[in-house]
């Protein structure tokens, strides 16, 4: 499962890119105007930080004409690029065009298996599968993700099925056992991955033990 991480922040990028396990980063309308910088200039300087990863960038607009002309904008910055489209109907049309173009789409707000549908079929390369919103209004978000998987490889559609709206590692988990091909979330969940309370127990015994017995690695051999 590829991992992207969710930001527009650089230093968030920056940190888990040096994991050397990034496959990609997600950005929205709301994380840029986080960053108080330029959209083009902080998308960029994202493809720099991951040279091989695939960088969402989305569009503003509601209206057909006015989203193709930003997606085109957008696309035309970088090859990293992967244009995030709201899953309205001009998006839908948007990525039908886009994906005639072999320009790459990541089509967001998706809640439904309905809505996917209407995305792959449009030949979306990503399909942004959103949980937490829906677990935060009482429902089970995975559910969609679950049956979004199983319709891309029942019906052959190449769309690749992308959990977002991450908001714990259960969500990473459930993510990787519905067997959906990306999973996104900001950097504190992702840091949250590596931990568990044996590992660091079971590394403390293992120095304290070392150090005890005045071990070193850089010892001189003995003659
Ligand atoms: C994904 O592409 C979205 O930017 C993101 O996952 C939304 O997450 P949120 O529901 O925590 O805002």
């Amino acid at each position: 499962m590829k991992l992207f991480v969710d930001t527009g922040d650089l230093e968030e990028v920056r940190q888990a890119a040096e994991w050397g396990i990034l496959d990609g980063v997600t950005t929205n309308p709301t994380l840029i105007a986080k960053t108080g910088k330029g959209f083009r200039e902080t998308v960029l300087k994202i493809c720099e930080l991951v040279p091989n990863g695939d960088i969402s960038a989305e569009v503003v607009a509601t209206d057909y004409d006015t989203m193709l002309k930003e997606a085109l904008e957008i696309s035309s910055w970088n090859p990293q690029i992967v244009v995030k489209v709201p899953l309205i109907e001009p998006g839908i049309r948007l990525v039908s065009t886009l994906a005639d173009k072999g320009i790459r789409t990541n089509v967001t707000l998706v809640f439904s298996l309905s809505q996917a549908l209407m995305a792959a079929k449009a030949g979306a390369t990503y399909i942004s599968n959103f949980v937490g919103r829906v677990d935060d209004m009482s429902d089970d978000g995975m559910d969609a993700v679950v049956d979004t998987v199983r319709m891309v490889q029942e019906y052959g559609f190449e769309s690749e099925v992308l959990v977002a709206s991450v908001r714990h590692p259960l969500h990473v988990v459930q993510a990787i056992q519905a067997g959906a091909h990306v999973s996104t979330m900001p950097l504190k969940i992702m840091q949250m991955l590596f931990k568990h309370p044996l590992t660091d127990s079971g590394l403390k015994r293992f120095l304290d033990d070392w150090n005890a017995a005045g071990l070193s690695i850089f010892e001189k051999a003995s003659v």
